[in-house]
């Protein structure tokens, strides 16, 4: 199937569900929601397709990024890894924005109302509009990301914005904060647009897939990983593989970098490895080899009692969460990796139930020797903390929309909490402007 008829798929997919969804809206309206939605209505703002649709007709244009057409498909899960798949997808983490929006439109309490609903969401494609900023024709102009958008939200229905000066309202940002906080006095610009630096955004909370060290708009969510099970029987069957699992290496690594002699953390990681391949596996993803295959690295994690997850270009990585979902224990070399980061999805008061930490100068400049650290915490340690990382599976996971009655009852997932925290951050902001205002 080639990329253009994915595309009209997926349109005439969202268009058929946005189509059914403003219907259910209305009816829930009316029926008045019972009770069970109370402070938590959301209400979709309509955007042109400008804002969604139309950027991804622009799939292959950045070619020095990647085609990101065939991730498209699926609702932005990606095309599954096989044909008999169920659970297994070649996603994409930047696709998040599209997979968000799907499973906002199946979110149970839509106002049709703005003036009803507890948060706006803005279903702007924000990640992918920006790659004309950061690859293509509009590298400087990047202070403009999102102008157009405040624009209409300004002029379009302007009640909507100003109820609450924009507090109320939120937007999914596939891509790491980093790629959309240049400050806008940068002249020759550096690297990114200015999104989270535009006053016009400071009010909006921003989902992002990290967040900076000091954050004001923004949340990091989880990276989608692959795996996107639908009832509970696949969760569960797919728990109890990796609860099974014959953890015959201490630890492994999955990534690239490190390979050049100058010393950083990856670079240490690889040289212990290399003398000790009885206790750790590296898969070597260089070139991005590893980034729509899962197979690459499921198998070897599930192989491993300890992922270890150090930094890269930026703190954090994708294959923390593909590490937790195979039941590895991860191993953080930096607090910025995920502990100062995921706190709606992964306490920060827990980490030590399940994750172990060795700092990386510890490593890179001491000499420190991870298998050591490792190989003396005690076994039964061990098979608690693998239970631990069991148990964030359910909340990290993103799954498929349309998934069973059953699964969605019984656990919470990275939507489901991404939602209720976005709820209770802006309440907090809309609380804490009143009390300025007495
Ligand atoms: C999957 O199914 C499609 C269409 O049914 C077929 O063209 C393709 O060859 C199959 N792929 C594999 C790997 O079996
Ligand atoms: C951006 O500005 C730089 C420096 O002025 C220039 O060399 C480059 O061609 C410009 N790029 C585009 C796409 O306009
Ligand atoms: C953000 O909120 C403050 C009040 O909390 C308001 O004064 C300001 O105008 C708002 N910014 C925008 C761009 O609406
Ligand atoms: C790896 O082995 C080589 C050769 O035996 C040795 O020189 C080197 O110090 C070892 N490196 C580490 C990190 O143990």
């Amino acid at each position: 199937m080639d990329s253009s008829s994915i595309i009209i798929r997926l349109l005439f997919f969202l268009l058929l569900l946005l189509h059914q969804t403003q219907s259910d809206q209305s009816s829930q309206y009316q029926t008045g929601g019972g009770g069970e939605c109370d402070g938590r209505w959301i209400h979709i703002r309509k955007l042109p397709s400008r804002f969604n649709l139309d950027l991804l007709g622009g799939c292959s244009d950045y070619p020095i990024y990647k085609n990101f057409c065939p991730y498209i498909s699926n609702h932005g899960l990606g095309p599954k890894t096989h044909n008999r798949s169920h659970s297994w997808y070649r996603t994409d983490p930047h696709m998040l924005e599209l997979i968000f929006h799907r499973r906002v439109l199946e979110y149970p309490c839509l106002a049709v109302d703005p003036t009803r609903a507890d948060a706006i969401y803005l279903p702007y494609y924000a990640g992918i509009d920006s790659l004309r900023f950061l690859y293509g024709p509009d590298v400087n102009s990047s202070a403009e990301h999102g102008l157009d958008l405040h624009h209409f939200l300004r002029s379009d229905a302007p009640q909507i914005w100003s109820r609450n000066n924009g507090h109320d309202h939120f937007l999914v940002m596939a891509r790491a904060s980093w790629d959309f906080s240049q400050p806008l006095s940068w002249d020759p610009p550096v690297w990114g647009t200015s999104f989270l630096e535009l006053p016009e955004f400071y009010n909006v909370t921003a989902l992002t897939l990290e967040s900076r060290a000091w954050p004001w708009q923004e949340q990091a969510l989880p990276y989608p990983t692959s795996f996107h099970p639908a009832n509970l029987a696949r969760l569960q069957s797919w728990l109890e593989r990796a609860r099974r699992a014959r953890r015959t290496k201490l630890m492994m690594f999955a990534g690239g970098g490190g390979v050049s002699s100058s010393p950083n953390i990856r670079h240490s990681i690889r040289t212990e490895c290399a003398n000790a391949t009885d206790v750790c596996e590296v898969v070597d993803c260089s070139k991005g080899v590893c980034e729509h295959d899962p197979i690459r690295y499921m198998r070897p994690m599930l192989r491993a009692s300890f992922c270890l997850q150090p930094p890269g270009d930026t703190p954090t990585r994708r294959a923390t969460f593909d590490g937790i979902v195979a039941g590895c224990i991860p191993v953080f070399f930096e607090e910025m990796s995920a502990k100062s980061q995921f706190g709606w999805h992964m306490a920060e008061e827990e980490y030590r139930e399940f994750s172990v930490f060795i700092a990386k100068e510890e490593v890179v400049i001491k000499g420190v020797r991870i298998a050591e650290v490792l190989m003396g915490i005690p076994a039964a340690e061990v098979r608690r903390m693998k239970e631990r990382v069991l148990d964030l599976v359910p909340k990290v996971t993103y799954r498929r929309h349309d998934s069973s009655v059953g699964l969605r009852r019984s656990t919470k997932d990275a939507f489901d909490l991404a939602v209720e925290g976005t709820i209770r951050r802006i309440k907090e902001r809309l609380d804490g402007q009143l009390q300025q205002l007495i």
